[in-house]
């Protein structure tokens, strides 16, 4: 369904797609903030920019370097001096923005987040982990649903249904485990994305 034709319609009518397809194409617009740094402002979506990924990850931490000070979180990057990157810059630092304002909630103060990057029988591995305790099993199977959030107050949840939908468009995957500390969040972007 076209999204000017979908946003005329009740929003109770939508079927489960449509709703889909509405939310990503206001995000496209840039309507929704999810994750709380907006990089779809980049208007600049061409697939075939090439960028470094450790300098594009070690901006996005000064950005919530206050935010992580606050709450005295420490952030930790072991980031892979050679690894440029083939795809939508935006794109890629939606997701790791994402993934990163979530440790920052989860972690208590004091806490610490991991961010890694490095390659792996050609595909190229970018973690995300914090001491913030982990996901709780409950919900597990839920978070990368659209609207879930157990932060309903300040959100409508779809920063990591859009993470996993951005990956899932370079043909990555996304993926969660829980580890002794907290959370491990893992991409995986096929080879073809790197650059070198
Ligand atoms: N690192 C993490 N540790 C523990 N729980 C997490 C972590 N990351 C995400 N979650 C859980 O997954 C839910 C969904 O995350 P998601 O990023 O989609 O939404 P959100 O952070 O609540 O809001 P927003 O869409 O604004 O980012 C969170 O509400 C939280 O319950
Ligand atoms: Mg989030």
């Amino acid at each position: 369904m076209p999204q000017a034709e979908a946003l005329n319609r009740p929003i109770a009518s939508l079927a489960p797609d449509s709703w889909a397809a509405l939310v990503s194409g206001l995000l496209q617009d840039e309507a929704v903030s999810p994750g709380g740094v907006e990089f779809y402002r980049d208007k600049n979506r061409d697939a075939s920019q090439v960028f470094d990924s450790r300098d594009a990850i070690e901006h996005i931490v000064q950005i919530y370097s206050s935010r992580m000070a606050t709450k005295s979180v420490n952030g930790l990057c072991c980031l892979e001096d050679n690894l440029p990157l083939r795809m939508a810059k935006g794109d890629f630092q939606q997701v790791i923005s994402n993934l990163i304002s979530n440790t920052i909630d989860a972690c208590s103060r004091n806490g610490t987040i991991h961010i890694d990057s490095y390659t792996y029988e050609h595909s190229c591995i970018f973690t995300v982990s914090d001491s913030g305790g982990g996901v709780p099993v409950s919900i597990l199977d839920r978070i990368f649903t659209l609207f879930f959030t157990t932060n309903q107050d300040v959100s409508t949840g779809p920063g990591l249904w859009v993470t996993r939908d951005i990956v899932e468009k370079y043909h990555g995957t996304t993926a969660v485990e829980n580890r002794t500390e907290g959370a491990e969040f893992k991409v995986v972007l096929p080879g073809a994305i790197l650059a070198s």
